[in-house]
């Protein structure tokens, strides 16, 4: 954790479920939310389940987030979801140049730094993610990876929009495997930097989650970090109990 930041653990449930599911994954988290966690916590559901899982979660302190949107406010862009509407819906957040779009779709840093800034103007809190392939940690560049994306993502109003960068490395997704600790760590140290240098006075505040196979098991160790300052989660939070055994796993301040 970094003192006087609030961690954030979000739940990324990419395309997963059925209406139905999305519902009862919800009820389920507002249900076993039994006292408030010491951290923020937010869900991601498919575009065509936000409604349902916001409804579901009623009053509850869980934020509803996305998981893309376009970078124009409106138009002739079939199949896509620009950033006000995401907002008039009761998003809050959205998670922005996933490694899986960047693959999926070619999302360049240029792009991603286009939409956070449509999120950040839409009232909204832009998740950015960055990290490296595994060939990429294997050839030493892990680190200038991720130094050269968050130097391309995020936009100049990032740090003042409260924007949160998400450090997944690309082989720990869905593989059941992280880096070692220490390795997150020196990661997050220098993502810290990377942002203090970058939006000076306002960089120290930026959350800094790191997101690839993290589960209940793994979760103390991982968020008590120095400068982890939440999680990502992806498969982990398709299971009510283990999002919010991860939610319980952060320190107390
Ligand atoms: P897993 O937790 O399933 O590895 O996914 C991580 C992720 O991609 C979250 O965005």
């Amino acid at each position: 954790m970094t003192p006087g930041i609030r961690p954030l653990i979000a739940g990324n449930w990419k395309m997963n479920g059925t209406l139905r599911e999305a519902a009862a994954l919800a009820e389920g988290i507002r249900a076993g939310l039994d006292r408030s966690p010491d951290a923020d916590l937010l869900i991601c559901p498919p575009f065509i389940h936000l409604h349902v899982a916001a409804a579901a979660m009623g009053w509850k302190p869980v934020a509803i987030g996305a998981q893309d949107c376009h970078p124009k406010a409106s138009g002739a862009h079939t199949g896509d979801v620009s950033a006000a509407m995401l907002a008039d819906a009761g998003v809050a957040y959205v998670i922005l140049g996933h490694s899986e779009r960047r693959a999926d779709h070619g999302e360049t840093d240029a792009l991603v730094q286009q939409k956070a800034a449509a999120v950040i103007a839409a009232g909204m809190v832009p998740v950015v993610c960055v990290g490296e392939t595994e060939a990429q940690r294997d050839a030493g560049e892990a680190e200038s990876v991720v130094s050269a994306q968050i130097a391309g993502s995020l936009p100049p109003d990032f740090a003042i929009a409260k924007g949160v960068v998400a450090y997944e490395p690309v082989w720990a997704i869905g593989t059941g495997r992280t880096p070692t600790e220490a390795d997150i760590a020196s990661m997050h140290d220098r993502m810290r930097a990377e942002v203090a240098a970058r939006f000076p006075g306002l960089g120290e505040g930026t959350r800094l989650l790191y997101g690839g196979s993290v589960k209940p098991s793994n979760a103390v160790a991982i968020l008590g970090l120095p400068n982890v300052d939440g999680a990502l989660v992806g498969g982990a939070s398709l299971k009510a109990e283990d999002f919010l055994a991860i939610a319980a796993a952060v320190p107390a301040p």
